[in-house]
């Protein structure tokens, strides 16, 4: 018997409108690991995250999260897997004429079955998890973008998902509260056994919570590289995955 993967790709090919951008991904992530997608800008990695949570559907390969074969599934059970995932969507604001509390029960609203005070509870918890007890009732306007980023990992969490795809969550903030996001990514990882997906261009975190890394190489239009990433530090890794990890690493 082994755990059932999380997320499974066989030659998935994705891209928008029939419109094919990326293909070859192959990779398997079982559940508890990190994995990266890395890659230049505009190369596909927003477009790759949304396909696996089936967002979007596969243009061609297979799919599978949490089970779900997404080229057969049906609408409502796509929805269904769909309640299980949590995101962080790249540039993703919080509402903002909502505090940060009403932010974070506002899916718990729509979803859960449960009395107002129940919600609020579990709102203050999620935001408490995440270091924000003190900012519940301020506005997104009132914080600085690494509370912001927080609070959208907080919001992102409302459901208790199996999976969260984090977008870009440390892009536009400074080393220091970029860290924290890293240390916070890997407290959710290790209290709830959560699996996560982000997409990130810092060398330095990503080695130091993905358990792998998926590459995508524009110029192939396939993804390059698929291994753990201190395997790219390795000269005579796949050369572009390598160039990629090494030269970050001396700035
Ligand atoms: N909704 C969309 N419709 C059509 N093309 C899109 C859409 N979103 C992104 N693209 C195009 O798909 C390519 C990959 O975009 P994206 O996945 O956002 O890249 P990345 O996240 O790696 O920067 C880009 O050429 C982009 O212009
Ligand atoms: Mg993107």
């Amino acid at each position: 018997m082994t755990t059932q993967d999380i997320l499974v790709s066989e030659g998935l090919a994705v891209g928008h409108g029939g419109n094919v951008i990326m293909t070859s991904i192959d990779f398997r992530l079982a559940p508890g690991r990190i994995l990266a997608i890395v890659g230049p800008s505009g190369c596909g990695k927003s477009t790759l995250m949304r396909s696996l949570s089936g967002l979007d559907l596969p243009l061609g390969g297979r799919s599978e999260v949490l089970g779900l074969d997404l080229a057969v599934a049906t609408a409502t059970e796509r929805e269904g897997t769909l309640r299980r995932l949590g995101f962080l969507f790249q540039g993703s604001a919080l509402f903002s004429s909502l505090t940060l509390r009403e932010n974070v029960e506002l899916p718990m609203r729509e979803f859960l079955r449960a009395p107002r005070r129940e919600i609020r509870a579990l709102a203050e918890y999620k935001l408490a998890l995440v270091g924000l007890a003190d900012a519940m009732d301020k506005m997104p306007a009132e914080i600085s973008g690494g509370m912001a980023k927080r609070a959208g990992i907080a919001r992102a969490m409302a459901l208790d998902p199996d999976l969260i795809f984090l977008d870009e969550p440390s892009a536009g903030l400074d080393p220091l509260t970029s860290g924290r996001l890293d240390e916070l990514i890997l407290k959710l990882r290790d209290t709830f056994g959560t699996t996560i997906v982000l997409v990130s261009h810092e060398v330095p975190s990503i080695l130091r919570i993905a358990d792998f890394c998926v590459y995508l190489d524009p110029d192939a239009g396939r993804m390059g590289a698929y291994g753990p990433p201190r395997d790219f530090l390795a000269a005579g890794s796949h050369a572009k995955a390598h160039a990629f990890f090494s030269q970050a690493r001396i700035s």
